[in-house]
């Protein structure tokens, strides 16, 4: 198997770490995957945040079948299909009446992203403000893998490979409550935050030129960032802010709609809703590849005319709108919705949090329980009091995440925090078991970096 795995490329992962103890997965039940070895492991990420009904569920399995066998492509450049509308009505249906009027379905969230920006670029081309083409996005953000997202990503290893990025992009701070530029942070009121964060993206706009400045991309929860929760007044803030110069507000809800966040959209928990939505991961429940782009009517307006206008979007994507993705999708949201899995999910993230705080007492390297519903992360510190990390090359999150698989359970994981994002229909015994795994998996990951703490601190110490 290890020599098979080295013909493929994982992604983000160091094949040559990968291989020597590949994860090959097989098959998947519920909340829990298998693979080749037999060894099963709690889907403690529900895939990368899509899984979101857990594995075979035949309900959804079954939608995609019958698709197949009535029609399986429909070409995108000359005719839309059934299902496609059937799932358009529906996303429309789960948003405030009136406020969107127009889908397009696209595959994958980089694709949805990518054409968001570049609707919104459009957008100011045929309204008669054509020189607003810059996009501001958040430092740390992750909004997918292709050219403009890419730009629009904040993490310097994510981009620095790629260089020279597209032009046009201006990264802002990112709305980090734990960890502020600010000197009076950790005493300040979280709204006093919220306030000093909006006045440095103010002072980049002003300083930009608002008449150059097309679109705003954010989530309204940041996942790459850290999990990170903005302030309750910084999304209204940038709500805000966008009206007043002209400036379209793009929500990137690749992770946080369809229930993971507790609520349908992350938009609602906000009181703020953009201009432009970006859909993936949930919608499809991880069984099909599935993203969307909504608009707003005044945005959609703009691309409505006679053919010698020209104003049509000028790109697309040959499996957007597939009919078997969207009869997936129809089918997903229909467990999503009818099982109130929203529900389930904030009341198991408040379970997973509630007992990540508690085992606080026992951990003083937990330094930080955040997140909304059943996106949750954790915020490892050397200590707590000063919010001092561990050195990058003790990679505390990864060892976590190398304990967390050796006991069954997969996480998200960098050196300085982990993440978890299980499948929605987790049940309480569930979650208690990964509170489990994750306690058992703190005190090995802990216990051997006391061990390396000791090596690092000994000058004399040598290979
Ligand atoms: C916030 C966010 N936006 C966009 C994307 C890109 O989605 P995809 O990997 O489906 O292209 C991701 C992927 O993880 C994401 O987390």
């Amino acid at each position: 198997m290890q020599d098979r795995v080295t013909r493929t490329m994982v992604d983000f992962a160091q094949m040559k770490t990968f291989a020597e103890d590949p994860l090959v997965l097989t098959s998947g039940d519920g909340i829990r995957v298998t693979d080749v070895e037999g060894r099963t492991f709690i889907d403690g990420l529900s895939g990368t945040f899509c899984a979101a009904l857990g594995h075979g569920n035949a309900r959804v399995a079954d939608a995609g079948a019958a698709q197949l066998h009535r029609l399986a492509m429909a070409a995108p450049t000359m005719a839309t299909n059934d299902r496609a509308l059937e799932l358009i009505d529906v996303v429309l249906g789960l948003l405030p009446a009136d406020r969107y009027s127009v889908v397009k379905l696209f595959s994958g969230g980089s694709e949805a992203t990518e054409n968001a920006m570049k609707i919104a670029r459009q957008y100011h081309k045929q309204t008669g403000h054509a020189t607003k083409y810059k996009i501001l996005s958040h430092y740390r953000a992750y909004h997918g893998g292709t050219g403009n997202a890419v730009a629009a990503g904040g993490w310097p290893g994510w981009r620095a490979p790629y260089e020279p990025v597209a032009g046009g992009f201006v990264h802002l701070h990112t709305p980090d409550p734990y960890r502020t530029p600010f000197e009076a942070a950790p005493e300040a009121s979280p709204e006093a935050v919220g306030r000093s964060y909006l006045r440095l993206v103010e002072e980049t706009i002003e300083m930009e030129g608002p008449s150059t400045i097309a679109a705003l991309i954010t989530e309204p929860v940041l996942m790459s960032a850290g999990v990170v929760v903005p302030p309750a007044s910084y999304l209204p803030g940038l709500r805000e802010l966008c009206d007043r110069h002209g400036i379209l507000l793009i929500f990137d809800e690749i992770i946080t709609a369809f229930g993971r966040l507790g609520s349908m959209f992350a938009a609602e928990q906000f009181a703020t809703w953009p201009d432009i939505l970006c859909l993936g991961k949930g919608m499809s429940g991880g069984y099909a590849p599935l993203s969307a782009v909504v608009m707003t009517p005044e945005v959609a307006g703009a691309f409505w005319g006679d053919p010698h206008d020209l104003v049509q979007f000028h790109s697309g994507h040959t499996y957007g709108a597939n009919p078997v993705a969207c009869a997936i999708g129809v089918a997903a949201i229909a467990e999503i919705t009818e099982r109130r899995l929203d529900e389930n999910a904030a009341r198991q993230g408040d379970r997973l949090v509630v007992g990540l705080r508690r085992a606080q007492d026992r951990h003083p390297a937990i330094g930080d329980v955040r997140g909304r519903g059943l996106l949750v992360g954790v915020e490892l510190v050397r200590d707590r009091a000063t919010r001092e990390r561990f050195p990058a090359d003790v990679e505390v999150g990864i060892r976590v995440r190398a304990e967390a698989r050796r006991r069954g359970l997969l996480l998200r994981a960098s050196h300085w925090m982990f993440v978890m994002a299980p499948p929605l229909t987790i049940s309480d015994a569930e979650t208690d078991e990964v509170l489990g795994i994750l306690d058992e998996s703190l005190d090995a990951a802990l216990a051997g970096l006391e061990e390396g703490a000791r090596v690092a601190a000994d000058p004399g110490y040598v290979g």
